[in-house]
């Protein structure tokens, strides 16, 4: 769920260009600028990655870009840190990877 109607920040978004992207092989629209993290939280998406040795899984913790919690996978790219990462137009993301601990 979008926050669109929020004064401020949603004329900002209506503002900005609409944009195509897909997420674990669904076709989402998302507004250029934001964070791959925040199209994740607002499609319901909390699991980013897990754990190769524990299973164990993991989502956005520090939202600053420290911790590493947040990987997911962007094809043609390296695993990406979603809560540093804007979203741009074709991107593929898959998440619940599983990465080395
Ligand atoms: S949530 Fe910590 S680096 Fe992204």
């Amino acid at each position: 769920m979008r926050i669109e109607n929020k004064p401020g920040y949603g004329r900002k978004l209506q503002q900005a260009k609409q944009i195509q992207i897909t997420v674990n092989q669904k076709p989402i629209f998302a507004y250029e600028g934001e964070l791959v993290s925040t199209i994740l939280h607002c499609e319901g998406i909390r699991v980013f990655q897990r754990k190769h040795q524990t299973g164990k899984a993991s989502g956005s913790y520090c939202n600053i870009g420290i911790c590493c919690e947040c990987l997911v996978k962007v094809i043609g790219d390296h695993n990406i840190r979603a809560c540093q990462t804007p979203v741009a137009d074709g991107m593929i993301i898959s998440t619940d990877i599983e990465v080395q601990s």
